[in-house]
């Protein structure tokens, strides 16, 4: 078995130049497939909400929601740093922010939490209370009002730059930046000593993250440019789901070997 990720080893990836992997993973089997890779971080992510659970936007997606999928990616991961993302609403206030996040701790398993936007009250109490908090801005699905960009001009760059600071001298331990010019990316990243995580910024982030089912074909509603699919595996899946139909309908499925059989005797005495 790996060795398991912590905080420490993630940071110490900066320091020596290696990159970060992070995925996101919503239940048992894809976390375990995640961790077995050897992924750094699986973050259960709000995504969920529309990845997996068919929702317009990721704001409806719930505590009850966040813990049940956290709980069941931490039956399946061992070694991969395991973060829960702080749903919509979840953390307005710092009371509120640290009751969830102990609960997404206790009952979800897991190992840190990812809050989003300039949170810095709920942060800090959050932290305060030794929860390691990743930090997210950059585009803030749950606030935002249309999905673009983030930081193009300098005015934005710079707030972006600030808040990026203040969110690491809080104490988070990890920054992820959402669609952001690359140049944005590589400015943050140098000047911060935590890593920078991105997702559709650019390549001088110190790690990637991407939305699982993005990579592996499975949601096909929405693309933005930086998902990249690595391959298709809703083609496969319905090619099977397909055959199982036609071979039910046709008498092909099922044959004597996915079947049980009884003894001659028994059946005999049953007639
Ligand atoms: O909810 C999520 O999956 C995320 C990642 C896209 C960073 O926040």
């Amino acid at each position: 078995m790996a060795h398991k990720n912590t905080i420490t080893n993630i940071q110490n990836k900066k320091k020596t130049g290696k990159k970060i992997t992070m995925l996101t993973a919503y239940d048992h089997f894809m976390g375990k497939l995640v961790d077995e890779a050897g992924i750094d971080a699986i973050l259960v992510g709000d995504s969920l909400g529309m990845v997996v659970l068919g929702h317009e936007s990721t704001n409806q997606v719930t505590m009850q929601d966040m813990i049940r999928h956290a709980g069941a990616v931490r039956t399946g991961t061992t070694s991969a740093l395991l973060i829960g993302d702080m749903p919509y609403r979840s953390f307005d206030d710092p009371a509120i922010a640290v009751k969830n996040a102990k609960r997404l701790v206790r009952e979800g398993g897991c190992d840190a939490v990812k809050l989003e936007g300039e949170s810095y009250g709920a942060a800090s109490a959050i932290l305060k209370e030794g929860i390691p908090v990743l930090g997210h801005l950059g585009l803030t699905p749950q606030t935002a009002k249309e999905f673009k960009v983030q930081g193009k001009d300098a005015a934005a760059a710079k707030a972006i730059l600030k808040s990026a600071k203040r969110l690491e001298a809080l104490g988070c331990f990890a920054l992820v930046l959402e669609c952001v010019p690359a140049e944005l990316a590589g400015m943050i990243t140098a000047r911060l000593a935590i890593p920078t995580i991105g997702i559709g910024a650019g390549a001088d982030c110190d790690g990637q993250v991407l939305v699982l089912n993005d990579i592996l074909g499975l949601y096909d509603k929405f693309r933005p440019r930086f998902a990249k699919r690595y391959t298709n595996l809703a083609e496969p899946a319905m090619k099977a789901i397909s055959s199982f139909k036609e071979e039910v309908e046709d008498g092909r499925f099922p044959k004597r070997e996915h079947s049980f059989i009884m003894k001659k005797e028994e059946l005999e005495k049953l007639k």
